[in-house]
């Protein structure tokens, strides 16, 4: 099983919160954590998530290195918990132009947890669906170019092999922490059969809750505030985990007593 989450939404709930954005950005990266403990505790094979998109560079300076100084930290505190519970690190996204510091650590942090056999965590930084497409595309063009490949080749299956994921499978189900429901290039390709549920973590957005998550899947479990977790199920496939983002808060808990009324449906 294979989830993918948007993490958006802080901004917004910081500023109705009153707080800067930095703190709501703070607090998705708490979220971050507890949807890796409870993946884990699924049993789900490949959470990725967005953490940095291709666009996020055109955002005000300060945002930027704030959000590069999370990665940073998340990496250099949590590493060593992810790799004790066998958590396997994989980062996507273009990492040629980034700063040394930041590329160093981006790999030390895969090679490090490289043999691990449990969760794959793939970050997906610097990250944009059409990038890779085209990156992929250049690839694939330098080898027909080249001879070793011929253009009737290229298939989807070759298409895939080319992009940064050549080894994950596609993911089951895309959430977007904000409750959008649009993908932003994040996995334009591999999303193409993903279910999109649309998860309102909290915020007040509660009650509608239900009504948005796709009708294909059924709430099955959920947790607690200020982050919300959602376990579906979908037909007969395993379970899934939704780790909410910042976007909860108060409603939590009342969202908590809808969703747990809805597991006993
Ligand atoms: C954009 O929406 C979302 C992001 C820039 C990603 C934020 C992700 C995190 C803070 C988690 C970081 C992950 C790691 C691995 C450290 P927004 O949150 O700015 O919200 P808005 O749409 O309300 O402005």
């Amino acid at each position: 099983m294979h989830v993918g989450i948007i993490m958006d939404g802080n901004g917004r709930w910081a500023a109705a919160k009153g707080l800067p954005r930095l703190e709501g950005h703070r607090r998705g990266v708490e979220a971050l954590r507890k949807a890796v403990r409870s993946a884990i505790e699924l049993n789900i094979d490949f959470l990725t998530v967005y953490s940095f998109s291709t666009e996020n560079w055109s955002r005000p300076v300060q945002e930027v290195m704030d959000l590069i100084g999370l990665l940073k930290r998340f990496i250099r505190n949590d590493l060593a918990d992810l790799h004790n519970q066998n958590v396997r690190v994989r980062i996507i996204g273009e990492r040629i132009s980034l700063a040394p510091d930041l590329k160093k650590l981006l790999n030390e942090a895969e090679d490090i947890t490289k043999s691990n056999t449990g969760l794959c965590l793939i970050v997906a930084f610097n990250y944009g669906g059409r990038q890779e497409l085209a990156q992929a595309m250049q690839k694939i063009a330098a080898e027909v170019r080249a001879g070793t490949l011929s253009a009737s080749a290229i298939t989807p299956e070759l298409i895939s092999a080319h992009l940064d994921t050549h080894d994950i499978p596609d993911p089951d189900v895309i959430i977007r922490t904000s409750g959008e429901q649009r993908l932003s290039n994040f996995l334009l390709w591999q999303a193409a059969y993903a279910e999109f549920a649309r998860v309102v973590a909290a915020g007040g957005h509660g009650a509608p809750l239900r009504a948005a998550l796709n009708q294909s899947l059924r709430i099955a479990l959920i947790a607690a505030t200020p982050v919300v977790f959602v376990l579906l199920s979908f037909g007969r496939q395993v379970a899934v985990l939704i780790g909410g983002s910042a976007y909860a808060g108060a409603a939590g808990l009342l969202l908590w007593l809808t969703l747990a009324r809805a597991i006993l449906l």
